[in-house]
């Protein structure tokens, strides 16, 4: 166990010590005759939308792959601190709203007139202390959902917004015509627990409650249009599958184990949502259905166009999975597949754009959204 333990530290190691090096500027989509339904996008969440807070505060480490090539060698041609082969989620929904891709909240320079990204990659739904006082964190990924709150209010105050009662046509400009897009969160509180002392119910306990106690405060603010993304089935990710014992697989081939639990924690979100509906009726609350739009994909592969469902397109070492915790993507050793449309996985844990994009057309333009997205649409006046 101990040695397992070492592997996911190094792993996260692996994973979340990054550095920006790259400028990110946000270049318009094409354009579209469609009138602009949003104006603007706000969005939170972890690397799976992150488009480049990711931050080491360390400057150029050793460890700063998603800054290197084959990230984003697919759209950008460069990487952009994306962590994919291109475009993510949020990019095809920014595009298929006819407004620019988000820039990251921490580029000072970036505009923000159509909106900000406040998601940052490692990012936990749970407070980082909670992390710190239990051990379970080696200091280098100090952001939470909190933080991106904390982002949020900034943003805010520099905004002119104050309070909706005093400042009301300054909080009018941030609200109204607004989309929040709360991406997937959770993940990694549950990855940073693993074979710890805390157990996963602690943990399911906590990050559902931190992450609705910040819906709570979205809606009551003021988000009018809010679209709230599950989880994925984590257990069918590249470093799941390779971590865990073959025994533990369930119908879809996936780690058994970490799918119930992320499909637990939707329920949970799901129930909370309900109740939120009856809180704040003048908001359109979506539920974009992760779980289930991944799993169709891996169940009917060839249908949607992939191959490899769980083998890493950039990593090392081949096999079944190519994936080396030692040697992830970007790294001097590790090398990307010719055809990366074929994967689902791009680095072990990441998605490729071709499964980012297929992703965001089930939420977008398929049922996986509930209500549908095109409801959200109709309800925008
Ligand atoms: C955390 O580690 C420190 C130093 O090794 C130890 O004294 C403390 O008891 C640990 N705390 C927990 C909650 O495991
Ligand atoms: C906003 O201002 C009003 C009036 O001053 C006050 O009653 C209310 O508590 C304030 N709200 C917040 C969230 O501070
Ligand atoms: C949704 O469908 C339209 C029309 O077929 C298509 O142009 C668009 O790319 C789709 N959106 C996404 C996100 O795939």
């Amino acid at each position: 166990m101990a040695f397992f333990s070492r592997i996911v530290i190094h792993w996260k190691m692996t994973l979340f010590m990054f550095t920006i090096t790259l400028i990110f500027s946000p270049s318009l989509s094409s354009a579209s005759s469609t009138p602009k339904k949003f104006k603007k996008i706000y969005a939170f969440g972890d690397s799976y939308t992150d488009t480049g807070n990711t931050h080491s505060a360390t400057g150029p480490s050793s460890f700063n792959y998603v800054s290197s090539p084959p990230y984003g060698r697919t759209f950008f041609h460069h990487p952009t601190n994306r962590y994919s082969d291109g475009r993510l989620v949020i990019d095809f929904v920014a595009e298929s709203l006819s407004l620019p891709f988000l820039p990251p909240y921490r580029n000072p320079k970036a505009d923000k007139t159509y909106g900000v990204n406040f998601a940052v990659a490692g990012s936990t739904a749970i407070r980082h202390r909670f992390f710190v006082r239990n051990n379970l964190t080696l200091n280098v990924t100090p952001q939470s959902l909190q933080t991106q709150l904390t982002w949020f209010n900034r943003f805010l105050e520099s905004e002119g917004c104050k309070n909706s009662t005093t400042t009301p046509k300054q909080c009018e400009a941030v609200f109204s015509d607004a989309l929040f897009w709360v991406g997937e969160i959770g993940a990694n509180d549950y990855a940073y627990s693993f074979g710890s002392s805390v157990s996963p119910n602690t943990i399911q306990h906590l990050a559902t409650t931190s992450l609705t106690g910040f819906l709570q405060v979205l809606l009551s603010k003021g988000a009018k249009y809010v679209v709230v993304q599950g989880l994925p089935p984590t257990g069918c990710l590249t470093l799941s599958m390779y971590l865990a014992p073959e025994t533990d697989r369930d119908d879809m081939g996936c780690v058994g184990s970490v799918d119930k639990q992320s499909n637990l924690h939707n329920s949970i979100i799901q129930t909370k949502l309900d109740s939120f509906r009856k809180q704040f009726p003048q908001a359109v609350i979506i539920y974009a259905d992760y779980w289930n739009a991944y799993s169709t994909v891996v169940k009917g592969a060839n249908k949607y166009g992939f191959k490899e469902l769980f083998k890493s397109c950039c990593g090392s070492g081949g096999g079944n999975y190519n994936f080396d915790v030692f040697n992830t993507c970007g790294s001097p050793s590790a090398s990307s597949c010719s055809d990366p449309s074929q994967y689902i996985n791009w680095d072990g844990v990441h998605l490729t754009e071709a499964m980012y994009k297929t992703m965001a057309n089930l939420f977008l333009n398929g049922t996986f959204c509930k209500p549908p997205f095109s409801y959200l649409l109709a309800k925008k006046q």
